[in-house]
């Protein structure tokens, strides 16, 4: 079946289930040539990045962004008030017309916002999924089980808790080196482990078992190790079958160059990836995306937003690492680069479970992200350094994340990810010049970036 034939057969039956949305079709009209008030929630580089994006829509009327940073605030208005707090968020919403609130991180996702306003007298549209659909981040052996049923290729698994300890020590000695553990729930970006040694192994799971990474280890999926290089494919749905594929990124998790060192939120990215052919994209849609887009419908999970397939490509095969229910960070901010259309009707379109009619355009350029970090990250790190030399950037974009402003209006680190500078060039080289040469312009005490961002998509080209 092609994947247009796929979409079509899944679209009528779904089609007739009776419609979530506030609005209906009449009202639906309406709404999409009205302005927007829009809630924005995190303050990270990806959430820069998105306020930039949102804030160019023609159909943008005001933009908040909770709690925001240092750099949101040119793009919106911050608004002091946590992601998680509730409460607080649905006064905010009553208090300023609010029409949709894009939820940034996981954490809100995962706790359950969109349940939290489902069928609340004036809720906002939520641009992120529920609760059920959160788990596929939420819930690692959720999502491996998730793959499984829905024939998705992913890595051979298993996962054990305390009490079958000596059964998770018998599926370690069925495996090869290296041994991959993960933590089930939300760690940080911290829950996975690779380990080279069998008994290094054992020991870590007993470990992880025993409160490692807190409740989050009380149950640890192990599974088979995969070689192959990595990508990120961003996938927005619209719970209807409906979706869009955003251009393709890599990012750089590892402190040092040449990938060597402990993990972080990500050190810089790039986008298009050039492996991410058309043949392999082909793949991805027709084994990975439809599946878990459909997957969804067919188990009546409620998801309207963003789906983060993590990729690594085994021979030309992909295979799902992980998924996350949000963009990624900071894929977002060559990501957002790339996307040539309005952003903001396709993101209402999917919270009202309606894309079908929107094109998502791609701008063809490169683009690449330089993330400037404070020195000790990702360990400790010192905060309230003086930020200098933005004011000198050039044909590149900075997205700030672990910034704030001062009691003087200065620039401070706040962070350990402080700016990731974003920049667009005709070629691989071109972008990566402009991130580096606002990378060098930047300064404050402390500050590190790796110079090896988007090396090994170099070496694959020539
Ligand atoms: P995750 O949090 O699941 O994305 O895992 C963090 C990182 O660990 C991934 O980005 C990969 O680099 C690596 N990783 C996770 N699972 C595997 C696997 N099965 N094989 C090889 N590397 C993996
Ligand atoms: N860049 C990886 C992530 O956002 O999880």
């Amino acid at each position: 079946m092609s994947i247009q034939q796929n979409l079509n057969t899944l679209r009528h039956p779904v089609s007739n289930q009776p419609e979530k949305s506030p609005f209906n079709a009449g009202e639906t009209l309406q709404e999409q040539t009205s302005k927007l008030n829009v809630l924005l929630l995190g303050s990270g580089g990806r959430e820069c990045a998105l306020a930039w994006k949102m804030a160019q829509s023609p159909r943008m009327e005001k933009l908040f962004i909770a709690p925001g940073n240092g750099g949101t605030g040119e793009y919106g208005t911050n608004v002091a008030i946590s992601p998680l707090d509730f409460p607080a968020i649905e006064n905010f919403v009553a208090d300023n017309a609010i029409d949709m609130v894009v939820v940034g991180n996981e954490d809100p996702l995962v706790a359950g916002i969109y349940d939290y306003f489902e069928g609340r007298e004036g809720a906002p549209l939520i641009v992120g999924p529920s609760k059920a659909g959160a788990a596929l981040e939420g819930s690692k052996d959720f999502a491996k089980q998730f793959m499984v049923r829905h024939s998705i290729p992913t890595a051979r698994y298993r996962s054990f808790t305390a009490d079958n300890l000596e059964e998770g020590y018998a599926f370690l000695e069925q495996l090869k080196a290296p041994y991959v553990l993960k933590a089930d729930g939300l760690a940080a970006g911290k829950g996975v482990l690779i380990i080279d040694s069998l008994q290094e192994a054992k020991d870590s799971l007993k470990e992880m078992l025993g409160g490692m990474f807190g409740q989050s280890s009380a149950t640890v999926v192990i599974e088979e190790f995969l070689s192959g290089i990595e990508c990120s494919v961003f996938v927005l749905t619209d719970g209807n079958g409906g979706y869009r594929i955003l251009p393709v990124a890599k990012d750089y998790k590892r402190i040092g160059e040449g990938d060597t060192g402990p993990n972080t939120g990500g050190m810089g990215a790039v986008s298009p990836v050039v492996f991410a052919d058309k043949e392999f994209m082909r793949k991805v849609e027709e084994r990975i995306i439809l599946p878990t887009v459909n997957g969804l419908v067919k188990e009546g999970i409620t998801y309207r937003g963003f789906i983060f397939l993590g990729l690594i490509n085994v021979d030309g095969e992909p295979m799902v690492i992980e998924y996350n229910v949000r963009m990624g960070d900071p894929e977002t901010e060559v990501v957002m680069l790339r996307i040539a259309s309005d952003l903001l009707p396709l993101l209402e379109a999917a919270a009202q479970g309606n894309l079908s009619t929107l094109p998502l355009a791609e701008d063809p350029r490169y683009a690449t992200t330089v993330m400037v970090v404070s020195g000790g990250y990702p360990g400790s790190y010192p905060k309230g350094k003086v930020i200098t030399g933005t004011d000198n950037v050039k044909d590149a974009t900075l997205f700030h994340a672990g910034t704030k402003l001062g009691e003087n209006g200065e620039l401070l680190t706040s962070g350990g990810r402080v700016i990731a500078c974003s920049a667009y060039g005709e070629n691989i080289d071109e972008a990566l010049s402009n991130s580096y040469a606002a990378a060098n312009a930047v300064e404050f005490d402390g500050k590190y970036f790796r110079r090896d961002i988007g090396a090994d998509l170099k070496k694959l080209m020539k």
